[in-house]
């Protein structure tokens, strides 16, 4: 017993991987499966681009494989690994409903086990400074809080934000109507974390008033007396009507000396009441408050939405009724505290697309993972598609004054390189040619590049896939293209007896490796 607290659940030291059906299945963390990387294949490509690698992406499959893709394949880990700076996510909150479009009756461990995986890999793809928002509700959200403390240290544990979804309480509850979900945000490090501040309300800024038409515009009377104790904070005071007042009220003391008082007088930055009767007041002037507001953990329907508002902007733009979007409002507020312009923000959970159409709007990078082929095309991606064309006037288009641009990419997980027949483990039949050397290299942490009879670069070690068997003939030929101080790494379907001595000898440090046994031996220590 280390003493740590930790929460225990079935199957906790096993993994948990996607079974290909919209369902999971537990396996031994050896499996070949848990550590293998998925290629992410290019589909569309919908408005403009800049270069491929820094489109926004909107990815079909399970956001494990696609997680895992990201933080794996050099191409994409990159640029995304350590380098997003907010990950929101909205799972299926396990509530034991059956929805239309998922399937949200996932057995309790299971839900534990599918979370954990995926912040694992959260938790690499953030920033130093980044943030997670995990949105839940009552069902599994304190489970959830223990298992974030688990894997983000509680002292990373930033606030649990309350969101008030209705203003109508469900009269057919059994004994309370639940309200409000919950949003749980961890930092990475909560000691580089900063976040912004939001805008002033106009109901903050009508508190400021100018009765006394002061050229410095409108202002707000700040108390001049305090309990602090201040040694010149006794003394008598004279208001313009002429009255004599001995001091501040019993028990305070002015903030400011007399000698700081009459220079203010001075100015014209103290108040003396309708009247000029009464005791002296600071004028606070509106153009002098900095900053907005500190966010606050309880938010409200009428500032961030109501349910009803996410399914009504779906609705508007894809003519069809998704069951659980999010207002685009409350996206508004997550990426309006934790992001600035230019930040790339990550939703693995996407369903409609809420949380990418948001950051698009403002400014954002994006990536988005959606399980459901069939969400993605009735909802997700029509839905983005017309936020870049500027056909999307609903949502938060007005506020942060939204009018078309910039593009996405669709890509799709592709499927496992392995196969399963009993204990023994067999290349997928697709593992050929091109994209078998393609999936061999991000296996192997290698950035794909076709060049010659190579097909990737780590360092000074190229790698070479031969779609069949290796014998000294072409390994003597691989080994010819290697420049000075380089190595080759040679991946096999087969390989002669005497090759690898063979290689060994041609080249000080390169190897000969046999797909699948050897791909999936090195896996497990590729992590
Ligand atoms: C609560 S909805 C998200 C709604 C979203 N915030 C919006 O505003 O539209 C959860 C989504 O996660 C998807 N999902 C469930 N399991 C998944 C998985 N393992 N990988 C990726 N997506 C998954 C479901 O298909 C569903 O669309």
């Amino acid at each position: 017993m280390s003493g740590r607290l930790t929460l225990s659940w079935v199957n906790k030291d096993q993994a948990l991987l996607p079974d290909g059906d919209g369902g999971y299945e537990w396996v031994e963390r050896s499996d070949p499966r848990v550590t293998e990387v998925h290629l992410l294949h290019h589909g569309d490509r919908v408005g403009e681009f800049v270069d491929g690698l820094d489109d926004n992406l909107l990815i079909q499959g399970d956001s494990y494989h696609a997680l895992h893709s990201l933080v794996r394949i050099p191409e994409y880990a990159k640029r995304y690994r350590g380098k997003v700076k907010l990950v929101y996510i909205d799972p299926p909150f396990n509530t034991g409903q059956a929805f239309e479009h998922y399937d949200d009756a996932l057995e309790h461990s299971i839900w534990l086990g599918m979370m954990r995986e995926r912040l694992l890999l959260i938790r690499e793809l953030l920033s130093p400074d980044g943030s997670v928002w995990v949105h839940l509700d009552d069902a599994e959200a304190a489970y959830c809080r223990v298992l974030m403390d688990e894997i983000f240290g509680r002292s990373n544990f930033i606030a649990t934000a309350i969101w008030k979804r209705r203003n109508d309480p469900r009269n057919t509850a059994t004994h309370i109507s639940a309200d409000h979900d919950f949003i749980l945000c961890y930092a990475k490090n909560i000691s580089f974390s900063q976040f912004n501040h939001l805008p002033r309300t106009d109901a903050m800024d009508s508190a400021y008033t100018n009765t006394d038409n002061d050229p410095r515009g409108p202002w707000r009377r700040g108390d001049l007396a305090a309990r602090n104790y201040y040694s010149k904070g006794l003394y008598p005071v004279t208001t313009p009507s002429g009255r004599v007042i001995d001091g501040p009220p019993s028990g305070s003391y002015w903030r400011v000396s007399a000698e700081e008082l009459s220079r203010l007088n001075a100015e014209g930055r103290i108040y003396w009441g309708p009247n000029g009767d009464s005791r002296p007041y600071l004028k606070r002037y509106l153009t002098e408050v900095k900053g907005g507001r500190v966010p606050s953990s309880v938010w409200h329907p009428e500032e961030v939405g109501f349910v009803r508002n996410g399914k009504e902007e779906v609705r508007a733009l894809v003519g069809d009724v998704f069951a659980t979007p999010k207002p685009e409002r409350l996206m508004h507020r997550v990426l309006q505290i934790a992001t600035k312009p230019g930040d790339i923000v990550v939703d693995c959970f996407g369903g409609s697309g809420t949380t990418a159409a948001v950051a698009h709007k403002m400014g954002r990078r994006w990536v988005t993972v959606e399980l459901s082929a069939e969400t993605i095309a009735a909802f997700t991606k029509p839905r983005l598609g017309k936020v870049v064309a500027g056909a999307d006037a609903g949502g938060i288009t007005t506020e942060s004054e939204w009018s078309g641009g910039g593009g996405f990419r669709v890509l799709t997980v592709g499927p496992s390189l392995f196969e399963r027949v009993g204990s023994r483990v067999l290349l997928a039949d697709w593992a050929k040619g091109a994209e078998f050397a393609q999936a061999v290299a991000a296996q192997l942490g290698f950035l794909y590049e076709p060049d010659g009879p190579f097909a990737g670069l780590k360092g000074r070690t190229r790698l070479a896939v031969v779609d069949g068997t290796a014998d000294d003939v072409v390994v003597q030929s691989i080994v010819s293209y290697l420049e000075d101080n380089e190595r080759v790494m040679v991946v096999a379907k087969a390989v002669a007896p005497g090759t690898e001595q063979v290689l060994r000898q041609l080249s000080m440090g390169s190897q000969l490796l046999k797909a699948p046994g050897d791909l999936v031996r090195r896996g497990k220590v590729v992590r």
